[in-house]
């Protein structure tokens, strides 16, 4: 099926997967260049897995599972395999979050930091629990087949609101970690001087931003939705495309172009 502007599309996509993919590189420079490179004892060099893993996990994966529905190459897919994968991504996003947890409390208590007394980390925290909490009710709501289907209505806008409302939360507390660990750690000469260290992972939290800005971009465009699985339906008469979901599961969400 057709995706509207689907030039448009593409271009956002690829800047979105080439902000996202530097992001990454970016870190891991950061990590193994400037700083005390990665391991896992006790030391700084295990304090450096929390940005890694925040980076590659909370971001980049979660921002991946929020528009793998809109990929068109996907549409001719089950919707029961993309809801797989879009939990599959988001509950990988969340393990590695957790990890990355572990490894800062774990750096905190070996070198006696108090844990838990900065804004990022208040911020940080409230977005993993309340992230582990959609996970359960998407899994609850969109994979258990006896939930009622004006269930899944109901709930889906409340879902969608608060996916993009976390992605974009962490993205924030990204932000903030990234200033506070260059306050922290730059010395002689400091932040306030711009070494290369500062100039360089200040870009990081400006790819981090574009990444954000993209991935809310496609997920909030109407046109760019996976039409519901009747359209897809009567569009494949052979009856190649599974019809899982009751469609009131997207016609209960405010964005009701596929319902027309
Ligand atoms: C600490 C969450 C990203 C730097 C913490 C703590 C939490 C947290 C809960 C408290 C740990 C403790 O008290 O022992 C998050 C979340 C992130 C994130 C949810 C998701 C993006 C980052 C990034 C950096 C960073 C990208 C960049 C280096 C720090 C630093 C600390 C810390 C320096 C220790 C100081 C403090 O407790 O504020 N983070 N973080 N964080 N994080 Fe992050
Ligand atoms: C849609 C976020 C977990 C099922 C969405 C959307 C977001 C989102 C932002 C809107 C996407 C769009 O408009 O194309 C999240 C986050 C999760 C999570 C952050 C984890 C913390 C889950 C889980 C399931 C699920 C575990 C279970 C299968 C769905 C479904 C849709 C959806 C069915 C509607 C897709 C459509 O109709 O096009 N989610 N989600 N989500 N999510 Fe999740």
């Amino acid at each position: 099926m057709a995706m509207e502007n689907f030039k448009h599309f593409l271009v956002v996509l690829s800047v979105a997967a080439a902000a996202g993919l530097v992001s990454i590189i970016f870190v891991l420079i950061w990590v193994l260049h400037f700083r005390e490179g990665l391991a896992w004892d006790g030391g700084p060099a295990e304090f450096n897995w929390h940005p890694v893993l925040m980076v590659i996990g909370f971001i980049f994966l979660q921002g991946t599972a929020i528009i793998v529905y809109r990929i068109p190459w996907t549409w001719h897919r089950s919707k029961l395999m993309m809801k797989f994968i879009h939990a599959g991504l988001n509950l990988l996003a969340f393990i590695l979050a957790v990890i990355s947890m572990v490894a800062v409390f774990d750096f905190h208590n070996a070198a006696k930091i108090p844990n838990m007394y900065s804004l990022h980390s208040w911020v940080g925290l409230a977005a993993v629990i309340l992230y582990g909490l959609q996970l359960v009710l998407g899994v609850g709501m969109y994979l258990m087949p006896f939930t009622p289907a004006s269930w899944r209505a109901a709930f889906m806008p409340l879902h969608v609101y608060g996916g993009l409302f976390l992605f974009t939360s962490v993205i924030a507390v990204a932000l903030m970690g990234i200033t506070e660990k260059l306050i922290f750690s730059l010395s002689n000469p400091k932040y306030k001087d711009s070494p290369p260290e500062a100039i360089f992972v200040n870009v990081l939290g400006l790819l981090l931003v574009v990444f954000g800005a993209l991935i809310l971009w496609i997920a909030t465009r109407k046109s760019w939705k996976r039409p519901s699985e009747q359209i897809l339906h009567t569009l494949h008469t052979d009856g190649g495309v599974e019809s899982d979901v009751p469609n009131e599961e997207t016609c209960g969400d405010v964005r009701k172009r596929s319902c027309k």
